[in-house]
This record gives structure tokens, C-alpha cells and sequence, in this order.
């Protein structure tokens, strides 16, 4: 089969087309014939050798999410029939032509959607599901801030915050980016490039923030937090060490978290998706929520694909279209 491979870490010149063998599955897993997968900037972290964790990535398919039908399944394997239409998430694998999946980490395609938005689905919904509302604790009424509002990440955090009764700020870097997010539904769109987000949001407060910068907007995110507040982060883009006031998080109550999903267990995944099934499919079949697809590329184009990602250009998500 077709597949992209890692080379060795660094630049996207380094992810190669290469034939593999194909795989098959274990007792409790699934073979996909992959039609689409969502591309995500912890890939671009994993090409480049920086993903904590990960260990030596050369010679690994890169890929954490895909969509496509049942090709093959293990012995142990009940829900799923050769040909359903699924979408999941993987540790690694998806930019090939077929992926190997644990079975409970699967997902039926949401009726009316196609391959190329379902693959845009698991590690966005899943990481937004975990962090902003299982962690992050965020309820109806309350009001979020998503920095990084553009990205794949907030393109859905968006959507899903306001689907469930919230108000949403978030920051990006231009004008354009801005008005998409207010379109998705964003009450407050910041450009950071002309605007003090803390500034801007000082009178209102926020209940949760959901963070990939860090550095310097670890003390500001404090600041606007609510009694009882809860910063939660999913990277730190700008830098991990930061400065705040311990007294704050005392007099106010405050929670800071974060988590990374890749490393957790297969059991964790398999109870997110089984939560994400229950809250979010119903959104996604009711039409309040839809992924934002920005450009597709074919299999042969990943490395296009990453710059693309890396430009940070794009609003919303990129997809490799694969046996299409
Ligand atoms: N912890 C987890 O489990 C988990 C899982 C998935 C993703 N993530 C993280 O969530 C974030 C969003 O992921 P994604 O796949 O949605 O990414 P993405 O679409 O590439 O979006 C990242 C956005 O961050 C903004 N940005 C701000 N400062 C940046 C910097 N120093 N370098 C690069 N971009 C910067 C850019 O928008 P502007 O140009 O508007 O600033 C960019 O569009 C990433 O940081 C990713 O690592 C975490």
C-alpha cells in the first residue's frame, strides 16, 4: 500500500511517499481502507522529533485521525461489519492507504457528512471534548476563551461551546480569521496582533480558558479568570515556563490543568469516545455543529499539506483525500 513515512525527523521534505505492506488486525481491532485523514499540528510536532514522548520517529506513518470503511476485522471485534462507514482515532498510521485501529476507538461516519469531514472529526472533538468540558468543566451560561481561535482545535471548540449554551471569545492573527470565527459564533473575535485580549475581556471575565500558547499568556489568562476559574492547556506554542501569582489562585479558587491525548491508554480512549458518541454525534446529526474543512490534498502532497499547516494560513482543518 501506499503510505507517507516519517524519513527522519525534521522539515516537511522529509515525509516520503513509500510503498508498506499492508496491515492486519489483532483480535480486538479493525483494518480501515482509509478515504480521508485529518491533518493536525501535533503531526507537525511528531515530523519535526519535538512531540514529548514519541521517541525516534523515523520510519513512522504519521496520521492520528482518519475516515474510511471497514476492510478487515479481528475475532474479538463485534460492533463493526466489513464496509461500515467509520472515522477514528489512531496513535499514529493514518496518512496511508490502510490504517490498523483499535476497535472501540471507532466511530460511525455521521449521516449527511462526508469522509473528508468525518476525518476531521476524532482528535479535534475528542481533545475539545476532554479538555474543555470533561477537564475544563465548562457548563451552560459560562463564558470560554479559546486562543488559537482559527486553528482546527478552535474551530470546534467554538462551535461546540456555543452548541451547548456558552459564550465564546477567542484570539487569532488577522482580520479574516477573526470574522470566521464570528460566523462559527464567537461573541468576542480579538485580532492579538492589534488587540490586548486582557483588555479587551477584563469587564467580562472568563470561566474557562482553553490555552496552546503559554509563555507570556499564562499570566493574563489568570488574570481574567472568574472565581473558580479553570485554565486548561493543550500546548504551549510560545513557551512552557511562565510567571503568575500564587495569592490569585488562592483568593479566587483557581484550577489549571491540561492534559495530551496521544499518550493516554487505550481504555481512556476508548470511555472518551464512548462520551463523545453520547454529546457530540447528537450535535453533529442535529447540524449544530460541522468541521470547518480549509483545503484537501491528495496522499502524494503531505508534505504541501504540512507547509500549508505551518504557514498557519489556514482556518479550520486540512485533509488528505486517500483512495478517493
Ligand atoms: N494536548 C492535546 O491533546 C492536543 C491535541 C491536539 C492538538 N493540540 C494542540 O492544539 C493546538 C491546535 O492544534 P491544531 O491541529 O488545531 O493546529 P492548527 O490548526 O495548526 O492551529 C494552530 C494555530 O495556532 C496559532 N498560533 C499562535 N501562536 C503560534 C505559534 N507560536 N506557532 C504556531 N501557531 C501559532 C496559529 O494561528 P494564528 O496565526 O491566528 O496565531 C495557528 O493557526 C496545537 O498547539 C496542538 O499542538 C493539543
Amino acid at each position: 500500500m501506499n503510505a507517507i513515512v516519517i524519513q527522519q525527523p525534521g522539515g516537511a521534505e522529509v515525509l516520503q511517499l513509500q510503498q508498506l505492506p499492508k496491515p492486519s488486525p489483532a483480535a480486538h481491532e479493525v483494518v480501515i481502507k482509509v478515504h480521508a485523514a485529518g491533518i493536525n499540528r501535533p503531526d507537525v510536532m511528531m515530523r519535526q522529533g519535538k512531540y514529548a514522548g514519541s521517541g525516534d520517529v523515523s520510519g513512522m506513518v504519521p496520521g492520528l485521525e482518519l475516515a474510511g470503511t471497514i476492510e478487515a476485522s479481528g475475532a474479538a471485534v463485534t460492533r463493526w461489519h466489513l464496509g461500515d462507514a467509520v472515522c477514528a482515532l489512531l496513535p499514529a498510521g493514518a496518512y496511508a492507504e490502510f490504517a490498523v485501529v483499535d476497535a472501540r476507538h471507532c466511530l460511525p461516519v455521521p449521516a449527511g457528512m462526508s469522509m473528508t469531514e468525518a476525518a476531521a472529526l476524532p482528535e479535534t472533538v475528542f481533545t475539545v471534548w476532554h479538555n474543555v468540558f470533561q477537564r475544563g468543566g465548562l457548563q451552560a451560561g459560562e463564558t470560554l476563551l479559546v486562543h488559537g481561535g482559527s486553528s482546527g482545535i478552535g474551530t470546534t471548540a467554538i462551535q461546540l461551546a456555543k452548541a451547548l449554551g456558552s459564550r465564546v471569545a477567542i484570539t487569532a492573527g488577522d482580520e479574516a480569521k477573526c470574522e470566521a470565527c464570528q460566523q462559527l459564533g464567537a461573541d468576542w473575535a480579538i485580532n492579538y496582533k492589534a488587540k490586548d485580549f486582557e483588555e479587551v475581556l477584563s469587564a467580562e471575565g472568563v470561566d474557562v480558558v482553553l490555552d496552546m500558547i503559554g509563555g507570556e499568556y499564562t499570566a493574563k489568562n489568570l488574570r481574567l479568570l472568574k472565581d473558580d476559574g479553570r485554565l486548561v492547556f493543550i500546548n504551549a506554542m510560545q513557551g512552557a515556563a511562565a510567571e503568575f501569582n500564587a495569592l490569585d489562585i488562592m483568593r479566587r479558587r483557581l484550577h489549571i490543568t491540561g492534559s495530551t491525548l496521544r499518550p493516554r491508554s487505550a481504555d481512556f480512549k476508548s470511555a472518551l469516545a464512548a462520551e463523545v458518541e453520547k454529546h457530540v454525534w447528537p450535535l453533529l446529526a442535529a447540524g449544530k455543529f460541522r468541521p470547518v474543512i480549509y483545503k484537501t490534498f491528495p496522499l502524494s502532497e503531505a508534505v504541501a499539506a504540512h507547509q500549508l499547516m505551518e504557514s498557519s494560513a489556514h482556518i479550520g482543518k486540512i485533509v488528505l483525500n486517500i483512495n478517493d
